[in-house]
């Protein structure tokens, strides 16, 4: 059974109305973003059976490789386009595969081109995208791509190419945000396990709330759970996860006085807010109340940390804080327990 996307009605019409677009020959780009398991690929399952007729899918992704594959994404292609640009894709020569794409997509039917996960693209993946998006007004194509923004950093090609998409005659940004309370709700009802703790556990992180669900244990983090989690904190430099396990041996929250005392280099803290291990409050005595009714979790001693939604993970608002003062607290990660559930034990570092 599939289960219902929520909160993603706005999503799904940019995404509409901007396929309806293409069939009148006016392309555009949709930069689809946020961090994993906001449910990027989801609404892209989604807008499958909303596209107007006549109009074609076509879904490339990129992969977390460490030998990147060359084109990855427009060679999973290579069954559902014509002949030239098949036979250009087998070549492998990127004049001849930008030449045969632009062919392609200049043809009926409209397209909507979807290139998952550009945060993983190859090079030649990232050049190619460049030059579509340069053409991309003229194209009967809406061209989605999505992408982790917790991911990205500073030097690669790509953010060059998020620069040329944004400039782009035709574009829309799409970051979907956390699910809330009412969603998660609903999203729990019929299981074993408490909506208002599931909600505290996720942070309305969409693949948590589904993963707790499916577990529907109640007193264990899933393993899956975990396993993102220590991935989130294997992508921090080693001093920064040292930090950040520093950190979170602290039962639930920190303040400010303790957090200067433990940590004498803040770029760790704004490290971990970025890749969603952290969270500083947007408005301190806000989240200060927030933090009173959290204190003692009930299901777990593990609750997901989450990131600022409203920054998109490019200017940790710990930095903001610290530049403009009025900072109050921090929410610590809760690592998951260990086997025997008695004490947490920093999880090893990937080499
Ligand atoms: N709006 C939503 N409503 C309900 N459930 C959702 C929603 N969005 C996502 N989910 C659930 O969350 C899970 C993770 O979503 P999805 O795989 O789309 O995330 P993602 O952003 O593509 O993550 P990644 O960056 O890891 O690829 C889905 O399998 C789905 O069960
Ligand atoms: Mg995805």
């Amino acid at each position: 059974m599939t289960r219902p996307l929520l909160e993603r009605d706005r999503e799904l019409t940019t995404l509409v109305d901007a396929a309806r677009e293409a069939v009148r020959g006016i392309g555009s780009v949709v930069l689809l973003h946020g961090e994993a398991g906001i449910g990027k690929s989801s609404l892209v399952s989604a807008i499958r059976s909303e596209l107007p007729d006549g109009t074609r899918m076509l879904v490339g992704s990129c992969d977390p490789l460490s030998t990147p594959r060359t084109l990855g994404p427009f060679r999973d292609l290579t069954d559902a386009v014509g002949p030239r640009l098949a036979q250009a894709l087998q070549s492998g020569e990127r004049d001849q595969v930008m030449d045969a794409l632009l062919a392609e997509l200049r043809q009926p039917p409209p397209s909507a081109l979807v290139i998952e996960d550009v945060h993983w693209a190859d090079e030649a993946t990232v050049d190619t995208l460049r030059f579509l998006v340069r053409r991309i007004a003229q194209l009967p194509v809406v061209l989605l791509l999505t992408y982790r923004d917790d991911e990205l950093s500073r030097d690669q090609p790509l953010t060059q190419l998020l620069g040329d998409a944004s400039h782009a005659e035709q574009v829309h940004h799409l970051s979907p945000q956390r699910l809330t309370g009412p969603a998660v709700r609903q999203l729990v009802a019929g299981s074993s396990l408490d909506a208002d703790e599931v909600f505290a556990l996720s942070d309305g992180n969409p693949y948590f709330v589904s993963e707790l669900v499916a577990s529907a244990v109640g007193s264990n983090v899933p393993p899956t759970v975990v396993d993102a989690v220590l991935g989130r904190l294997r992508r921090l430099s080693p001093a920064h996860q040292d930090i950040v396990e520093l950190l979170a041996v602290v039962p639930s929250s920190i303040d400010r006085q303790l957090l200067d005392a433990l940590v004498s280099d803040h770029s760790a803290t704004a490290a971990a807010e970025q890749r969603g291990l952290l969270t500083v409050p947007c408005n301190p005595d806000t989240w200060s109340s927030a933090m009173s009714s959290l204190d003692e979790p009930s299901l777990t001693p593990f609750r997901w940390p989450v990131a600022s939604s409203s920054t998109h993970g490019c200017w940790p608002r710990w930095k903001g804080l610290t530049l403009g003062g009025g900072f109050k607290g921090t929410r610590p990660p809760l690592l998951p327990p260990t086997p025997a559930g008695s004490s947490i034990t920093p999880p090893k570092r990937a080499t």
